[in-house]
């Protein structure tokens, strides 16, 4: 059994997927060929942005972003510290300040009532100027827009929507990577929109940034290539990863999302009353990057583990560390009271197989073989 089936996507989508890759060798049009046009134009159509603009990777996406409002040292910007190190890593590669921020243990997102108040202090103290808020659609789940929106609003503060794994989910209907000023996704091979390699885009409503952005991809390019008129960086989307995700989005608005959220369910209907199982609010569909469920503590959790594994049901864990406790941060000054709830969930979540080609007698068998082993621990 695979955590991630990709192998059994492209058997479906094989024709398809092959037709493109030799459609582009055919061209010779290895960067920004008629692909990229095609996938930036049908991108932005789905999320319902003016612009997207497609790049190397969705770390490449977050920094491009803080380049084109000039984020520096001395800027403050806010992020979750249960995500992905990349969230914080670009803050801290244009020198500028990532806050770390506590999560919400049901929606594993940025907590909100923290957020304000993290913001407040970086105020009060006067050492650094607070700049964006960096909330991340954690686990396919969009994070809460409306009171990001209302604090960045109070604070007069830039959102940059973290949409790696968020690629697909809805809040009222309206779509993810659509939030922020700036929404940026990945196309890492195992994220719910994946290319065969590293790939990532921006969206966004506004043409300024979208000018910028096109510039900052290449090299800070003026009129063409060889007139630089900024620092810029090399981070374009090839045209053989731009042909392999134009059937994948065909598939993921056609099925995959239905899947996906067909097998989310029925793992929540066998495993609520068991474990603690992801909650989606009113209104909000997730993507599914991970379905990650809460077990009552770290021992339990490793046993569980292992027991599966033994079973041949692999399992992850998403993330054993929040990022104020990493050691690239180890100087990172933080009251513990602040961030007790990404460092409970760090110890206790875990990631259970999840991609749209699981079947329901699969999901069936990994949520009966979950509850059989935690019957065998707690000894019921
Ligand atoms: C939340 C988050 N942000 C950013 C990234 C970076 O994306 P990439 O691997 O395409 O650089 C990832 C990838 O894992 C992620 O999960």
């Amino acid at each position: 059994m695979q955590f991630i089936d990709l192998k059994a996507q492209y058997e479906v989508l094989k024709d398809e997927i092959d037709a493109n890759i030799q459609s582009v060798l055919d061209s010779g049009q290895y960067m920004m060929g008629d692909h990229v046009k095609q996938l930036e134009k049908e991108l932005a159509e789905y999320v319902g942005t003016k612009h997207c603009i497609t790049c190397a990777n969705g770390t490449d996406a977050l920094q491009l972003a803080l380049m084109v409002w000039n984020i520096k040292a001395g800027d403050a910007v806010f992020v979750p510290s249960f995500t992905f190190y990349s969230t914080a890593e670009v803050v801290s590669l244009l020198g500028a300040t990532p806050i770390f921020v506590d999560t919400n243990p049901r929606t594993f997102n940025i907590d909100t009532v923290k957020l304000d108040q993290a913001i407040q202090k970086v105020k009060q103290e006067g050492k650094l100027t607070p700049k964006v808020i960096i909330p991340v659609d954690l686990f396919g789940q969009p994070a809460d827009y409306e009171s990001i929106r209302r604090i960045a609003n109070k604070h007069k503060l830039y959102v940059l929507e973290d949409g790696a794994q968020g690629f697909g989910g809805t809040i009222d209907g309206k779509k993810a990577c659509s939030f922020g000023d700036i929404s940026t996704t990945s196309f890492f091979p195992a994220k719910p929109l994946g290319c065969y390699g590293d790939g990532g885009a921006l969206f966004t409503d506004s043409d300024e940034y979208y000018e910028l952005l096109t510039s900052l991809r290449v090299h800070g390019k003026g009129t063409f290539k060889y007139d630089n008129v900024r620092v810029g960086m090399n981070s374009r989307l090839d045209t053989l990863q731009a042909g392999i995700l134009l059937p994948k989005l065909k598939a993921f608005k056609d099925h995959e999302m239905e899947k996906r959220n067909l097998f989310a369910k029925q793992y929540t209907m066998l495993l609520k009353e068991h474990v603690i199982t992801p909650y989606v609010p009113e209104g909000m569909e997730s993507s599914w990057a991970q379905y990650t469920i809460l077990l009552r503590s770290e021992e339990e959790r490793t046993f569980i583990q292992e027991r599966l594994k033994k079973k041949q049901i692999p399992t992850m864990i998403y993330y054993p560390k929040p990022l104020h406790q990493q050691s690239v941060y180890q100087d990172y000054d933080f009251n513990l009271d602040e961030l007790k709830e990404c460092e409970h969930v760090a110890k206790v979540c875990l990631s259970l197989p999840m991609h749209p080609y699981l079947d329901t007698e699969t999901v069936n068998y990994i949520a009966n073989s979950l509850i059989e082993c935690l019957k065998e621990y707690r000894h019921v």
